[in-house]
């Protein structure tokens, strides 16, 4: 055999393995996003915390979370927001779920107050599922340079993105690892899980590549011990944080994020639920240089949009 025909042999070969590979990881996907069954929520236990309830995805998985029968440990800032969403839910799921609000700023409390908190508040409940949700992005201009940032936004998007997430999960898991079963859930971002970087929106995207990694690395230390820990990777959704009001295509609802959110609970370690977010993600990483590039540019005129609005006001 010819050399030429066995480089055409051996090209064939790769590109078949190759192609089986991703037939493969799209059928996988394909099952997972509309054909499996979710987990029983209530074999994790009765209870579930979920951190920033008070709006956006937080508040629609609190619902999505108490529709599966889950009583609820709301955690959050604002005590008039925290009763609304609770008598909302008392209202709802009358005699069906118990509802208890602790209110704790978690861009002010230190790990060790944080961590006292959850551990107060879940004292003596049977707690299966932790949703760490609460975030935090830049204010106005919305996109920002690093030196533009000013010292309090950049503590408060540490501690809630990071450290938060952190001491909540130190709170829990020994009861979790007592009764050997749990899942918890951190919203990270797709900012930082599809696009190789995200200028003008480092600080953010920095805390959510963090939380990737945390994630995904202690889900492999307590896989064995019945404990579910996973990273859900949204990209935009219709929220006070992305000032998105118009739903799209590409652009959930905080309710048809949540939705499909829970139905992916206890499954993968890192994970995007949305069906159009993970189309859209997969492109956005199959042309990173071009997506990046855009972003940049997006960012850019962002900002820029955003201190011209600032001036005017
Ligand atoms: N929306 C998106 O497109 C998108 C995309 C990717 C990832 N995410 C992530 O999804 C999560 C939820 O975002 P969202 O869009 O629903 O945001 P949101 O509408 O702004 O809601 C954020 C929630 O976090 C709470 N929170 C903020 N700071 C807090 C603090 N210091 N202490 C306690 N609670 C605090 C807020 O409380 P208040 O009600 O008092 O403000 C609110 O309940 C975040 O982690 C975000 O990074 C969102």
């Amino acid at each position: 055999m010819e050399l030429e025909d066995l480089m055409i042999i051996a090209a064939t070969l790769l590109g078949s393995i190759s192609l089986f590979k991703n037939l493969l990881v799209f059928i996988r996907w394909l099952h997972a996003t509309f054909l499996r069954k979710p987990k029983n929520l209530r074999e994790y236990g009765s209870w579930a915390v979920v951190t920033g309830p008070t709006d956006g995805i937080g508040k629609a998985l609190a619902f999505e979370l108490a529709s599966k029968g889950l009583n609820l440990v709301l955690v959050g800032r604002n005590p008039n927001k925290l009763e609304a969403t609770s008598s909302e839910l008392r209202q709802k799921y009358v005699d069906k779920i118990q509802v208890k609000t602790v209110v704790a700023d978690l861009a002010k409390l230190s790990g060790e107050e944080i961590e006292v908190v959850v551990t107060e508040a879940t004292k003596g409940l049977d707690v299966g599922v932790v949703v760490n949700n609460a975030g935090v992005a830049y204010g106005p201009p919305y996109a920002k340079y690093f030196h533009e940032v000013d010292d309090e936004s950049m503590e408060c998007i540490l501690r809630v993105n990071v450290n938060a997430v952190v001491w909540v999960t130190k709170g829990v898991i020994d009861g979790m690892l007592k009764r050997k079963r749990g899942a918890i859930v951190n919203i990270g971002s797709g900012s930082t899980v599809y696009v190789s970087s995200f200028p003008l929106q480092t600080l953010y995207a920095s805390t959510k590549a963090f939380m990737a990694m945390f994630s995904k690395s202690v889900a492999l230390e307590y896989k064995d011990q019945g404990i579910d820990i996973q990273c859900q990777v949204p990209l935009f959704t219709a929220t006070k944080m992305t000032m998105l009001e118009k739903r799209t295509i590409f652009v959930p609802s905080a309710e048809m994020f949540s939705r499909e959110s829970v139905r992916w609970i206890g499954y993968d370690r890192q994970c995007n639920p949305y069906w159009s977010h993970a189309v859209e993600g997969f492109v956005f990483h199959a042309f990173d240089t071009f997506t990046v590039w855009y972003l940049e540019r997006y960012m850019k005129w962002m900002r820029k949009e955003g201190l011209e609005q600032d001036r005017h006001h």
